[in-house]
């Protein structure tokens, strides 16, 4: 059959992450690819006491069809879990934050609409933007994220702009309070909704971020937040948190989309999160992570000696970002690591704009600390032939345009 493709199909690409996720299923490969948070943190025995209870005391009603905005009980959890005051009307409970995204996108994009991204931002991000078809802008960024001047320059006319304060997915880094300030003030007096997605927010290592933007002007933001980070990913449980005054579209387009997240996997999880059950949880996650992002630091230290990589220094969350020394494309390393046994992200996919080519994204949540020692050691051995490489084509160059 040849089908007729729809405009918005031609513009779907496949996930560079997913693809590059492939190739670290092969035996031998070490990733520091994929954004896995580390399966030694799912409460798999909770959860098999959370099932048997909800099947036991509400097995018709879990497995029944159910409201599109989420089972009452969880939507209060939430509500009561964030930091400023949430009426639970306002909490709607989505299939992964992912699905926030692509709701918040079906209803306030139109082709060519401009949606403000930091540099870089969440690639998933840009692809649930993508099929409407908008402008993605990209908003110089600094190490505090976004900057106030360059908002405020292409503020007029955009539709959103798309903000990650705490721990950033690609890059690590964390708003400052300052910072926070001024975007929420800029943003408002520009009349610029925002979008606030922050499923790293509660894996913060040694103190917790500065409270989110939305706190500030709930009015003016969309808030969006996940189960993914601190119980399991595939549950594929998300929330979002928005106002009156755009709830009810997002709410249809979530009818349109799946009815609703599966009832049984939020009383799953409302059960779960009874008697503080996170409170004790979370602090486990941090833990390990804080234990990993210090061995991958340790081992970036020690390896890259004399190599002029920088990379950021993560305060909490699950990446850390590299930027390579002048001469290395990423996208071309890529192989060459793969070939050594180890994965990484290219930079390049993360950049709603011009991208810089020397970046690279590195997970330190998913290997072991044996492998990230392994993996870094490796990865630094391909930029050393990689770069001595260049030298010598450099030579050959030199000696081939001179004269004899
Ligand atoms: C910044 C960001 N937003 C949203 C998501 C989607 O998360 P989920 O759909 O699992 O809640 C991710 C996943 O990695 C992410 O990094």
């Amino acid at each position: 059959m040849n089908w007729k493709l729809a405009a918005r199909a031609e513009k779907m690409n496949p996930s560079v992450i997913r693809e590059i996720l492939k190739v670290t299923e092969r035996p031998g490969i070490i990733s520091l690819a994929g954004g896995l948070p580390s399966p030694k943190t799912f409460p798999i025995s909770d959860f098999a006491d959370a099932c048997a209870e909800v099947l036991h005391k509400d097995g018709q009603a879990a497995l029944q069809y159910a409201a599109s905005e989420g089972y009452g009980p969880l939507r209060e959890a939430v509500a009561e879990m964030l930091p400023w005051p949430v009426d639970p009307a306002q909490v709607l409970i989505t299939t992964g934050s992912q699905q926030g995204l692509d709701l918040i996108a079906k209803v306030l994009l139109d082709p060519g609409s401009r949606v403000l991204v930091e540099t870089p931002t969440y690639l998933g991000a840009l692809q649930a933007f993508s099929p409407m078809e908008p402008e993605p802008v990209s908003v110089a960024s600094d190490n505090e994220g976004v900057m106030v001047d360059d908002l405020i320059a292409k503020a007029p006319d955009a539709r959103f702009v798309y903000l990650l304060p705490n721990f950033q997915n690609p890059t690590g880094r964390t708003m400052t309070e300052e910072r926070r300030a001024a975007v929420s003030a800029a943003a408002a007096k520009a009349g610029l909704p925002i979008v606030e997605d922050n499923p790293y927010g509660e894996l913060w290592f040694d103190e917790a971020p500065p409270p989110p933007l939305t706190a500030r002007n709930p009015e003016g933001c969309i808030y969006l937040g996940s189960f993914s980070k601190v119980l399991a990913p595939g549950l594929r449980l998300g929330f979002m948190v928005a106002p009156k005054s755009i709830y009810p579209k997002l709410l249809q387009a979530k009818q349109a989309a799946d009815l609703h997240t599966p009832s049984f996997n939020q009383r799953m999880v409302s059960e779960v999160m009874k008697d503080g059950f996170l409170a004790r949880h979370v602090p486990t996650i941090r833990k390990l992570y804080k234990h990993q992002r210090d061995a991958m630091l340790a081992a970036l230290t020690r390896e890259m000696k004399g190599l002029q990589v920088e990379f950021t220094q993560p305060a909490g969350g699950m990446f850390l970002w590299v930027r390579m020394p002048e001469g290395i494309d990423t996208v071309a390393l890529l192989p060459k690591a793969v070939e050594r046994g180890v994965a990484f992200v290219p930079g390049a996919p993360f950049y709603a704009g011009a991208s810089d080519p020397r970046t690279m994204r590195l997970s330190f949540v998913t290997a072991s600390v044996d492998e990230i020692d392994t993996a870094i050691a490796a990865l630094a051995e391909v930029v050393r032939e990689q770069l001595a490489h260049n030298a010598a084509a450099d030579v050959q160059r030199l000696l081939a345009a001179s004269p004899t």
